[in-house]
């Protein structure tokens, strides 16, 4: 059921996470007070979606400064200084644009875990979608975090999990051989979110390794355990893309995966991401 909070409606999309915004209109700049309702409806569904929007490169751009500073493409292989934040996530090979995961399932994940100051969340405009796939799964690393068994929280808390991208070798799942000098960084396994101050699983089945201070055999299955209590249906939600759906999400508590797709279809999403802070 939809909740109006100023001038929006919020509409969940799924027990686990996710909501749809409806009545804002982000080619237009947002007022104080929408803002203000659009960033509570985030704290609290980690997810958020706007459908049928028509928007500029420029109009994403402002819409993520509301949000913090802005990533610049790390490569710095960019069209235009206009273009510098934004990546385009597809398999459309005339953009002229620096490109990434063009196709493919992809296993969930948490962006940037494997440096030391991971970004604090992702948009995605959804500017051409195949007609089967290709959606994008979430799941609440809250509800993750808090439905483990007790004596488990009280183990993992105090412990940090060593997350490692082979971005080259491995991009959408882990392989058997990832490159030792590919980017890594350890992490808490139970992540302080800043502003709502709740905990949230760090962990995820394409990106984390190890647990420090495990034995690795105790290690690997304790990761496994958390990988597929944290990918179980009730803490996911599916989003089936629509063109013009504009996506933000909170990588802070939010890990992400998406679905295979046919490879002969154009999917295009363009990206752009928020900068984060030190983890907790
Ligand atoms: C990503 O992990 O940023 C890609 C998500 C997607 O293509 O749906």
């Amino acid at each position: 059921m939809a909740t109006a909070i100023a001038d929006i409606d919020v509409r969940p999309l799924s027990d686990a996470c996710g909501a749809e915004i409806l009545g804002v209109d982000l080619s237009e700049p947002l007022t104080p007070q929408t803002l203000k309702a659009i960033e509570e409806a985030w704290y609290e569904h980690l997810v958020i979606i706007f459908r049928d929007q028509d928007i500029s490169n420029d109009d994403q751009v402002r819409f993520c400064r509301y949000f913090g500073d802005l990533e610049e493409v790390r490569t710095g292989k960019y069209a235009n200084e206009e273009m510098q934040y934004t990546m385009m996530i597809t398999n459309v090979t005339d953009t002229g644009m620096q490109t990434a995961l063009e196709n493919g399932e992809m296993w969930f994940h948490s962006d940037q875990c494997y440096y030391e100051i991971p970004c604090r969340a992702s948009t995605l405009y959804a500017m051409e979608i195949p007609a089967v796939g290709g959606n994008t799964l979430f799941a609440n690393c809250y509800k993750a975090w808090e439905m483990l068994p007790l004596d488990l929280r009280e183990k993992l808390q105090p412990l940090k999990a060593h997350n490692i991208y082979d971005y080259v070798g491995n991009p959408l799942k882990r392989g058997d051989n990832v490159d030792p000098d590919a980017p890594q960084y350890s992490h808490p396994v139970a992540r302080l979110h800043p502003e709502t101050g709740k905990h949230a699983l760090y962990v995820n089945r394409l990106m984390t390794d190890y647990i420090e201070g495990m034995d690795p055999e105790e290690s690997d299955d304790v990761l496994q355990q958390l990988f597929e209590h944290s990918e179980k249906s009730e803490f996911t939600y599916e989003h089936v893309w629509r063109v013009g759906d504009l996506m933000i999400w909170d990588n802070r508590c939010a890990m992400h995966a998406r679905t295979d797709f046919d490879p002969d279809e154009r999917r295009m999403m363009r990206r752009i991401t928020i900068k984060g802070e030190t983890v907790r």
